[in-house]
């Protein structure tokens, strides 16, 4: 299974997924890593482990359209079977998900459909939930909507803060987005 991976951070989901690889616990192949913007760490780390990486630069283009025209295009040159959001933070259009045969995964820092959105686990905190967690999910052209594949939960300490608590859930959330890729890989969630 060739996988495409956007990231717009760090890409420490991203490097879970180039561990699990090299051991040898994970069946698929990361043919590409993309970012919305230059100077990430998630596409550094990548290019220090030897993989394909590109950048197709927001500011660069005139508009949302012709940024998902060239973001298409440039994920469609590695011939993906699966596109993997993680930590990629822009909303893609509709056409890009249909050139991926809307195989478009996405994981998310919160119990959808509860807090979807930029801050899902800011926003948890700030409601009073008393457990969060991670989802992850096939991705449609909403803000962190489409089928969910797998949710696992994480309570919130009362001491916790934001960066302590998503520290923890990026625990949980690697484990499942790992799990996910290889049951894919061995034909499920079709
Ligand atoms: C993850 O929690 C992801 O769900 C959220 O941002 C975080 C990305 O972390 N959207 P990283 O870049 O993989 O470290």
């Amino acid at each position: 299974m060739r996988i495409v991976v956007l990231v717009s951070g760090t890409g420490s989901n991203l490097q879970a997924v180039i561990d699990a690889v090299k051991a040898g616990e994970l069946d698929v192949e990361i043919v590409a890593v993309g970012a919305d913007r230059p100077g990430t760490y998630g596409v550094e780390r990548s290019a220090a482990a030897g993989l394909a990486t590109f950048v197709v630069d927001f500011k660069d283009y005139a508009d949302r359209a012709d940024w998902n025209a060239a973001l298409t295009k440039a994920v469609a040159s590695y011939d993906p079977d699966v596109v993997v959001s993680s930590g990629f933070m822009r909303i893609v259009s509709p056409e890009f998900i249909d050139a991926f045969g809307g195989k478009y995964l996405n994981t998310h820092p919160a119990l959808l459909p509860a807090f979807p959105g930029a801050h899902g686990v800011r926003d948890a905190m700030a409601y009073g939930v008393k457990v969060t967690g991670c989802t992850v999910h096939w991705a449609d052209a909403g803000v962190d909507t489409g089928p969910i594949i797998a949710q696992e939960a994480v309570e919130i300490a009362p001491d916790d803060t934001e960066d302590t608590l998503h520290e923890r859930i990026k625990v949980v959330e690697r484990r499942l987005l790992v799990r996910t890729l290889a049951e894919l890989a061995a034909g499920k969630h079709a």
